[in-house]
């Protein structure tokens, strides 16, 4: 993808508190709804959005995406929201802005794969978009919000034993962990759609996560909306 290519942006998050900034936004706002999924289409500034609030974990994430695909074709498609942090850089707030995604459940090494293999695309870290990730690292430092870039890791799962974050992190080199990422991900490389992820973190991943996650996410998903709307104002 090229600078100024992007005429429709389509923007996914998983709950309403990582979506809402984007959905105040919009202007001329109007709602369709498909297989259950509110799309709220208008414009900010230039840019045609359509933005969307899939729900939480991969299957109501890849209906999310690929229905917006189907019925809107945007240029590039974002997901924003939070992630438990599991670089050791990374504090609470801070943000990573994916180069690319993998889905740490998906497993199939008994029968010879590598962990995390995805079978029919047979590979396992899904590249994000150049461009759109550039653009959006720029962002989050151009409103004064820590950036780091790296692997994010997908999984039906909240994250939140040390053990369990251990294993993500050094199985996959992964710098995140959420439960939407990969799998929009999976349904745009499919579709040749260019995509990239932003998460703010909200807490670690580990043995705290269930205490710090209430306490921090809608803090943490205010900084990826608020770069987020950066990136629009720039692509
Ligand atoms: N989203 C925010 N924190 C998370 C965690 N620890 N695991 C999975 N998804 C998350």
């Amino acid at each position: 993808m090229q600078n100024k290519e992007i005429k429709t942006l389509g923007i996914i998050a998983a709950m309403q508190i990582e979506i809402d900034g984007i959905k105040e936004r919009i202007e001329n706002p109007e709602t369709v709804t498909v297989s259950g999924v509110d799309f709220v289409c208008g414009t900010i500034g230039e840019k045609k959005i359509i933005a969307a609030k899939c729900g939480i974990g991969k299957v109501f994430a890849a209906l999310c995406a690929q229905t917006m695909i189907l019925r809107f074709a945007p240029d590039c498609i974002i997901n924003t929201g939070v992630a438990g942090g599991l670089n050791d850089n990374l504090r609470i707030l801070d943000v990573v802005v994916a180069t690319d995604v993998v889905q740490h459940d998906m497993d199939t090494s008994h029968i010879g794969d590598p962990v995390g293999l995805i079978s029919g695309i047979n590979i396992i870290n899904i590249p994000c978009d150049r461009f759109v990730a550039a653009l959006l690292a720029e962002s989050v430092s151009a409103v004064g919000i820590r950036c780091l870039r790296g692997t994010v890791a997908t999984g039906d799962q909240f994250v939140c034993t040390e053990e369990k974050r251990q294993y993500i992190k050094n199985t996959f080199n992964a710098s995140a962990c959420e439960m939407e990422g990969g799998a929009i991900g999976q349904v745009c490389y499919v579709n040749e759609v260019p995509f990239g992820i932003i998460r703010a973190i909200s807490d670690g991943g580990d043995d705290s996560a269930s205490m710090d996650y209430p306490t921090f996410a809608a803090k943490a998903a205010e900084n990826s909306v608020k770069a987020v709307l950066r990136f629009i104002e720039s692509c």
